[in-house]
């Protein structure tokens, strides 16, 4: 299974914030945005990852992720010329994709709560077909809606809906077989200039092969693509975190314990960092073993 984070985008909801940056650099309380959909693959144990952003901005993400290597994983990247909208990934990404299954994740998506991994770890091992979420919301006419049978079958996907079927929102996760390469090639741009994930979603469920796993009320998941959303997931990292003494979305810890890099690295890695509370508790993950 291959991975793709989507990091371009306009980020106009953010304006004036994102005239002049990527939305995807920006600060989650300590640590860039993109770390966090980074994390969730690395908790999939995705280790062949694609970074797709803009001309402008693809540069600052290879220096601060550079190959991977000290992730243990690799990392290469493509530059999407103009946001033509979700399904671009799959066309862009074909070469990096080869005859792979693939996880697209979007760059401003920020997902945290018990049995995750064990969630993606079972959604990274579908064989056939595509795989979504489902998340309860208050607000479903806001989303892309979802509505599925006790075998988590999708019955409809809908964008936005006068009237939702459901109270599940569809987040920006998606697991597909090799089959999304030749579909988004195939998909007509919608009334707003895009290709949609959703026109994607809705060929798998025509040809009987999308299903949704519901992710529980303890998950949070947050779109921080609103100054509203980005200031709620900071609030909410910096509480876990005081609290727990956890640290959420730090890839290199991640890393480490999914065994992709040894004490050392991760001790090498805390210790540059150490005039930071973040390098302080990279170090002390080692330490307190030692
Ligand atoms: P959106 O939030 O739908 O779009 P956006 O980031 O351009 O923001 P806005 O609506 O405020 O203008 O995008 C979701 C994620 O996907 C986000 O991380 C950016 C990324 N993206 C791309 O990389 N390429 C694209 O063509 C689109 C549409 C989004």
């Amino acid at each position: 299974m291959k991975g793709i984070v989507l990091a371009g985008g306009k980020g106009s909801r953010l304006y004036p914030i994102t005239v002049s940056t990527s939305k995807q650099l920006l600060p989650i309380y300590d640590k860039p945005l993109i770390y966090y959909p980074l994390s969730i693959l690395l908790l999939a144990r995705i280790k062949e990852i694609l970074i797709i952003s803009t001309p402008d901005d693809i540069d600052q993400y290879k220096k601060l992720l550079k190959d991977g290597s000290h992730l243990g994983i690799t990392i290469e990247y493509a530059v999407q010329e103009k946001p033509r909208g979700l399904a671009d990934a799959f066309i862009i990404g074909e070469k990096f994709i080869g005859k792979d299954n693939v996880c697209l994740i979007l760059g401003d998506n920020v997902f945290y709560g018990q049995y995750l991994s064990g969630t993606l770890k079972e959604a990274a091992n579908i064989q056939e077909g595509a795989l979504i979420f489902g998340y309860p919301v208050k607000n479903p006419k806001e989303f892309g809606v979802v509505q599925f049978d006790e075998k988590y079958n999708v019955i409809s996907i809908e964008e936005k809906p006068e009237k939702p079927k459901s109270e599940y929102a569809v987040p920006g996760i998606y697991f597909y077989d090799n089959d999304v390469v030749e579909i988004a090639k195939n998909v007509e741009p919608s009334a707003r200039g895009e290709i949609e994930i959703t026109a994607i979603n809705n060929e798998y469920l025509k040809r009987g092969k999308l299903s949704c796993l519901p992710l529980g009320r303890g998950m949070a998941w947050i779109d921080t693509g609103s100054p509203e959303g980005l200031l709620q997931a900071s609030n909410f990292v910096s509480t876990i975190q005081s609290m727990q003494g956890f640290y959420i979305s730090a890839i290199e810890e991640i890393a480490w314990r999914k065994g992709f890099i040894s004490d050392n690295q991760l001790y090498e890695i805390g210790y540059l960092l150490r005039q930071t509370e973040y390098g302080k508790y990279l170090m002390s993950l080692i330490e307190d073993k030692i």
